[in-house]
Formats: structure tokens, C-alpha cells, sequence
């Protein structure tokens, strides 16, 4: 009876009124992207005159966010040490973006980028901390502690850096977001053998849990995010140099599209960039010191699965020797198993 009059109502004030009367008016976006991506109606913007550092913005994931923040209204500076790479993107993107270059390793080059942002629009409230570099195929027996200096430098201190330098123009008007890309990485460690990258990513959601504590202090939240598998020029060129010499950026979604844990669908930098705009943006405003997984559940997934167990079982007495090893041998090379898509062996035989 409630149901009905509620629907009956509901009809008679037609839609985008809700029943306590309140019209919602559909805004259109301001934002240069409207032939490009955006349905032609999109919600009220979400960072209206807020200034954001991004990272590694010259790149995949935090070209995507740049985009996207600069269309719900943000200023947008682009901090990257690919000089030619973050002019690009500001010319495509146009208005609201700016490019400095920074080396997020050098302390230097962060301090004068923050400060950049305080010349230019008089205020820091977004440092995204996106910037990541891949490490070498190694194992622990033969890490090279320079590779882990060179790569803990981008992945680790260049971090640690954003969010000092922020937190000290931050702090005294006692309002900002801190997010740090970390990985999916930095919850499952196994899949690859990218060690150095493994144990930097891991670091990020720590260091996170830290800066929320002492900086929560000061009005200011600090969140991580972690991306699934996307073919980034990052990604891509890492696959080129150890796993295949020809490997291509579709070759590669064709192998993360089969590890997807959602059917038919695979991650892309957009989806990294909304959930980036959700935790930098108000409508986030009692969440700090998270990681929040972008994978569809992909590091949920424990290789467990009693019919895979049958195959191999049946697979082990076939075999000659019908060891157990034998037949985690045979696995291991058929490479059929969805958690090892992210394996390189497995990749380099698409
Ligand atoms: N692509 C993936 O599969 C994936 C998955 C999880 C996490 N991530 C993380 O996402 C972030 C963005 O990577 P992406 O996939 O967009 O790769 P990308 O190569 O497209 O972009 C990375 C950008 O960072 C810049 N950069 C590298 N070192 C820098 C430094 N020292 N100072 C300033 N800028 C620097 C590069 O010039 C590039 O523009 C990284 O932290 C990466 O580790 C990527
Ligand atoms: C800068 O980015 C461009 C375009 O993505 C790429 O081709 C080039 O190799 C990059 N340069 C450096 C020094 O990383």
C-alpha cells in the first residue's frame, strides 16, 4: 500500500524530483572532454577551484586523473620529469593544466613544484603522489642494491617527499588530500618476480596508515590507491625488456582481459582515475589511511579450486613419474591458471 503511494507519487512529480520536493538539475560540465568522453550530462562538479598536484602525470593513470580532475573543475599541475610527455598532455587537455617538471626522487625539484602551485593558484588541496618506475626481473640472491636504490627512490622517497612538502603548506590552513598510487602489488606479492617493485608497493599502504595518523591531526586525510594490471607505457616497455622483444599493448590486454576476474572487462586508467577523484574529493571526507584495491577482486582470488585440483591430480597419474612436482610442473608450463596471467612466462607464449 506504502510502495504504491509512493510510486503513484513518485510518477505524478516526475523524474529528477524527489519526494521531499527537491529538484536535481542535471549541470553540464565544464569541462573540456565532453565530445571526447563524458555523456553529454554529467554530475555537478566535484573539485569546483580546487588545485591539485599530479605526479607522474604526464603518464597513463595520472593522465587519465588529470583529465578528469581538470573536467570537475580542478587546476591541474602536471609534475613530471617527462618533460615531452607532460606538454603533450596539457595541450590536450588545454585550460586548466599546467606542466612542471619534477624529479619526485630529487627533494628539490617536489619543494619547488609545491611552491609552484602556491605562485600560480595560491594554494595546494590534491597532491596526488602517482609517480612509479618498474624494477628489473631479479631474484634476492642476485638483487642488485643499486637497481633497489634507484627504483625505492621513485616508488618509496618520492612518496615520503610529496606528502613532507605538502603536509608543510598543508598544515597550517589544516585542509588537503594526500593520495599515493600504490599497487595491487602491495597486497599480493607473488605473480611476478618484480622484487624491488613488489616490496616498494608494499611499503605505500604503511606509510599511508603513518602520514593519515600524524597529518589526520591537522584536518588532512591520506589515502593510497592500488591499480590492477594496465597496459601503460610503464607495463609495456617493462614486458619489451624482459619477457618478449615484440610484445605490444594488445597483445598484453589480451592477457590481462583473460585474468580479469570480471568477465569481458579489463581495468583501464579511467577506473583508476574515478576512484582516484572519488578519495580526492569531499564526498571521501571521513575516509583516511585506506588502500582501495581497483581489481574487481582479482587479489581476493586464492588459488584453491577443487576441480583444477581433479585436473591436476588425474594429470599426475598420467604422467610418467606421477609425482606431485611433476604435475605442478605441468601446470606451471601449460600456464591455463588465471592467477599466473600476470605471470611474464605465461604472457611471452600468448
Ligand atoms: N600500469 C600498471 O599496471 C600499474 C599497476 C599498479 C600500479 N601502477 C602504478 O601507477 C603509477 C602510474 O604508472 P602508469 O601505469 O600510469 O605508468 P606510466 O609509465 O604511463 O606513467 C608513469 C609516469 O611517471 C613518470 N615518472 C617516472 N619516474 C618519475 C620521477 N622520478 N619523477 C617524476 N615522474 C616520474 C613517467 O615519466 C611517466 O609519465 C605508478 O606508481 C605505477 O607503479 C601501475
Ligand atoms: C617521454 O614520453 C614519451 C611519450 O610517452 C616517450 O616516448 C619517451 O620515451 C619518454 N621519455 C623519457 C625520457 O622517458
Amino acid at each position: 500500500m506504502i510502495l504504491w503511494f509512493l510510486l503513484l507519487q513518485g510518477l505524478a512529480l516526475g523524474p529528477g524530483v524527489l519526494t521531499d520536493g527537491t529538484v536535481i538539475k542535471p549541470v553540464r560540465s565544464a569541462g573540456p572532454f565532453d565530445e571526447d568522453h563524458s555523456p553529454p550530462l554529467v554530475p555537478i562538479p566535484r573539485l569546483e577551484e580546487k588545485v591539485a598536484i599530479i605526479t607522474g602525470g604526464a603518464g597513463g593513470i595520472g593522465s587519465a586523473a588529470a583529465k578528469l580532475f581538470a573536467s570537475h573543475g580542478a587546476y591541474v599541475i602536471i609534475a613530471d620529469k617527462n618533460d615531452t610527455a607532460g606538454e603533450k598532455v596539457v595541450q590536450q587537455i588545454g585550460g586548466r593544466v599546467l606542466f612542471k617538471h619534477c624529479d619526485v626522487s630529487k627533494e628539490a625539484d617536489v619543494a619547488l613544484t609545491v611552491n609552484y602551485a602556491l605562485e600560480k593558484f595560491g594554494k595546494l588541496d590534491i597532491l596526488f603522489n602517482n609517480a612509479g618506475v618498474a624494477s628489473p626481473l631479479q631474484t634476492f640472491q642476485g638483487l642488485n642494491m643499486d637497481d633497489y636504490d634507484r627504483c625505492t627512490a621513485v616508488n618509496v622517497r618520492g612518496i615520503v617527499l610529496g606528502i613532507k612538502h605538502a603536509a608543510r603548506v598543508m598544515v597550517p590552513r589544516r585542509t588537503g588530500i594526500i593520495l599515493n598510487t600504490a599497487s595491487i602489488a602491495s597486497v599480493a606479492t607473488g605473480g611476478t618476480i618484480k622484487l624491488i617493485y613488489n616490496m616498494n608497493k608494499a611499503n605505500i599502504p604503511g606509510i599511508t596508515k603513518v602520514a593519515a595518523y600524524h597529518l589526520g591531526k591537522h584536518g588532512i586525510r591520506v589515502n593510497c590507491i592500488s591499480p590492477a594490471g594496465l597496459a601503460t607505457e610503464m607495463v609495456v616497455d617493462w614486458h619489451k625488456k624482459f619477457v618478449q622483444e615484440n610484445i605490444d599493448r594488445h597483445t598484453l590486454e589480451k592477457a590481462f582481459l583473460r585474468c580479469s576476474p570480471l568477465n569481458g572487462r579489463i581495468c583501464t586508467t579511467e577506473d583508476i582515475a574515478k576512484g582516484a577523484l572519488y578519495l580526492c574529493s569531499d564526498e571521501s571526507g571521513y575516509i583516511s589511511g585506506q588502500n582501495l584495491i581497483i581489481d574487481a577482486g582479482y587479489t581476493n582470488i586464492v588459488d584453491y579450486d577443487p576441480m583444477e585440483l581433479r585436473k591436476k591430480l588425474k594429470s599426475a597419474s598420467n604422467s610418467d613419474s606421477g609425482s606431485l612436482s611433476s604435475a605442478t610442473a605441468n601446470t606451471a608450463e601449460s600456464g591455463n591458471r588465471d592467477h599466473q596471467c600476470f605471470n611474464p612466462v605465461v604472457i611471452s607464449k600468448l
